[in-house]
């Protein structure tokens, strides 16, 4: 099992903060300046975020009949095939609510880092279940700080709307992805007779969020090289996988 700290690419370190380590430098801020991207960033939403706000969230994207947050950790752990022993990093993990279920997944012998950008989501994170072989890292999803093809799995939800530039934290998914590994996204997707651009036009600049085009991010996965991948549309929002071809020869 590899220590987080041995997934840093070279010239990479941080700082201890809060119980978790700090790639950013003090004037760094890479969450975005629109609404929806500060409250990433504020005091009182991580508070209330896992228990009220994402639930809610997630009811308003996919609906009455979406799969809720216990159908969504199933379906972010089903997508990830991870086994015991398994290398897991949660892109903009917030206050840990599936980093913490990947965990209990790959047990003892593995690792898992929940990475994010906001200082009070990782600060949530740290007061949440301690466990071990689970550390935090605050770093940009657009400039993963690790070694190319570390991980085994990666996931990405619930975010990916919200970052500046989505398809650069999708090549920087595939780039840490290890031979065999399997990523699995959730976010907006484009429904209805209007293209994406209009209502993307009217959406984001008021709250941040974008809406993806239907074939977005399977296209990003595809011209990343990954195979196998697959969407499934829950009311506006997408689940999406992919693998990336090969096995990992670290792999037991
Ligand atoms: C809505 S939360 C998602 C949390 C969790 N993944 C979930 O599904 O509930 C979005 C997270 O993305 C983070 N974020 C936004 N832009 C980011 C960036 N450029 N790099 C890292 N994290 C970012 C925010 O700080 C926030 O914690």
């Amino acid at each position: 099992m590899p220590a987080p700290a041995d997934l840093l690419a070279p010239g990479r370190a941080g700082v201890e903060r809060d119980g978790y380590l700090d790639l950013l430098g003090a004037g760094e801020d890479p969450t975005g300046s629109r609404p929806g991207q500060r409250l990433m960033a504020s005091r009182v939403l991580p508070l209330i975020y896992e228990r009220l706000w994402r639930p809610l969230g997630g009811r308003v994207l996919m609906g009455a009949l979406g799969p809720g947050m216990a159908g969504e950790r199933r379906i972010a752990l089903e997508m990830l095939e991870l086994g015991a022993g398994d290398a897991v990093l949660d892109v903009a993990c917030g206050p840990g609510n599936f980093t913490r279920a990947f965990a209990d997944a790959v047990g003892a012998g593995g690792v898992v880092v929940g990475l994010d950008a906001s200082r009070t989501m990782l600060a949530q994170a740290v007061r949440e279940r301690p466990q071990d072989g689970v550390a935090y890292v605050r770093a940009s999803a657009t400039d993963l700080p690790f070694r190319d093809g570390s991980f085994d799995a990666v996931c990405c939800f619930a975010a990916l709307y919200l970052i500046e530039d989505p398809l650069l934290a999708v090549t920087e998914i595939v780039r840490v992805l290890a031979p065999g590994g399997r990523v699995a996204l959730l976010s907006s997707v484009a429904r209805g007779p209007l293209p994406a651009g209009a209502s993307d036009a009217v959406v984001r600049p008021l709250t941040g969020v974008r809406i993806f085009g239907r074939d977005d991010l399977t296209r990003a996965l595809a011209d990343g090289g990954l195979v196998d991948v697959r969407r499934r549309v829950s009311g506006l929002a997408q689940f999406v996988s992919a693998r990336r071809p090969g096995s990992n020869p670290g792999a037991p």
